[in-house]
């Protein structure tokens, strides 16, 4: 019996922030270990998405291994068997099937895709490879027959599209694909915890963000801990003088009271009772931007340990089986089309 495949894609990206490491490392993190048991995980680094616009190539292959090491050092288990860490350009698979899946994809669906459309408009520069990325998306999933894979918004017009082509090749070739579950299904799978935010220490109201026009709110898990808990001691508040949870009225104190629970392992309700009614802010920042340093400091002593001959090996590994998988799907598609035999 195969167990069913849960699978997702973790984009190289050299300067994550503590937003992106509690809204989107740890959940999946959390997944991977949770679920692992009863499922297939594939865990894999969309490389070949990496550059659909313009990027820095000298930096690219470092930035994928730094990728691997990033969630290996927040704790995502590379001994376990049944997680598969690889990447997307060492499996040939998905290019190949992308080929195909292309020449059965209309223009006009591909043109309506509204990450294209925001990423595009107003550009000259626009590459194919951009335009083309839902397709490679398609691939990504199809070819380990994946039923899960949790997606943000930004993605659930991928996946449906994902759906829109396997369920066509189906029936024009037979069965070729598995159809992952639809959005919905997906959301009730993974829960709804998966959209949980911190919001940027000096304009509370946004979401923390590396692209914010100022760094001051915003803390990446590479800053110096000093320098981080300098950056929450100068977080904005409010003029209230009253520690209490209310994200409309006291945004900035709200926030710092679900990074000081995020970051203590504690629930947020317990958070604002410890600390609900605190006049003097200064003290409870002071707590909080321990916690950051403290946290920021074992962080970064986790990934400087990360073996990276561990990595390799773990991706090496991963990679082979998943070649194995990946093939025996392509050569049924193959079939399917005629490029290759009929059994
Ligand atoms: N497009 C996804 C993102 O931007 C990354 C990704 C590529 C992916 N292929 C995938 C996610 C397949 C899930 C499944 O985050």
């Amino acid at each position: 019996m195969t167990k069913p495949v849960i699978l997702t894609g973790l984009r190289a990206n050299n300067d994550l922030t503590l937003g992106n490491y509690f809204g989107g490392m740890l959940p999946i993190i959390d997944m991977a270990k949770t679920r692992s048991g009863d499922y297939q995980i594939n865990m894999f680094i969309p490389d070949l998405h990496s550059f659909t616009t313009p990027i820095d190539h000298s930096a690219l292959y470092e930035q994928i291994l730094q990728t691997a090491k990033l969630f290996v050092a927040a704790g995502l288990p590379i001994e376990d068997e049944n997680i598969h860490l690889y990447r997307q350009s060492y499996v040939p698979a998905h290019s190949e099937l992308t080929w195909i899946l292309d020449c059965f994809t209309g223009v006009g669906q591909m043109s309506r895709m509204t990450q294209f459309k925001d990423k595009s408009t107003g550009k000259d520069d626009v590459s194919v490879g951009l335009f083309n990325y839902p397709v490679l998306m398609a691939a990504d999933i199809l070819l380990y027959s994946a039923t899960y894979v949790p997606v943000g918004d930004d993605q659930t017009q991928h996946l449906e599209f994902t759906r829109d082509i396997a369920e066509r090749m189906n029936t024009r070739f037979g069965e070729l694909f598995v159809v992952p579950e639809p959005v919905k299904k997906q959301h009730e799978f993974f829960g709804n915890d998966q959209g949980l935010r911190v919001m940027d220490l000096a304009d509370p109201t946004k979401k923390m963000s590396k692209s914010a026009r100022s760094e001051k709110g915003v803390i990446f898990l590479s800053d110096d801990p000093a320098l981080a808990a300098k950056k929450v001691m100068s977080a904005t508040t409010d003029d209230k003088a009253f520690v209490a949870y209310d994200p409309l009225e006291q945004p900035g104190i709200s926030n710092l009271l679900q990074i000081s629970a995020l970051l203590a392992g504690d629930t947020l309700e317990a958070t604002i009772e410890r600390n609900a009614g605190q006049t003097r802010y200064g003290e409870f920042k002071a707590e909080v931007a321990k916690h950051v340093s403290d946290f920021l400091t074992s962080f970064q002593a986790n990934l400087a340990d990360v073996n990276e001959a561990d990595i390799l090996q773990k991706l090496e590994q991963s990679e082979m089986k998943m070649n194995n998988q990946a093939n025996k799907t392509l050569y049924k598609v193959q079939q399917a089309v005629g490029l290759r035999p009929k059994a």
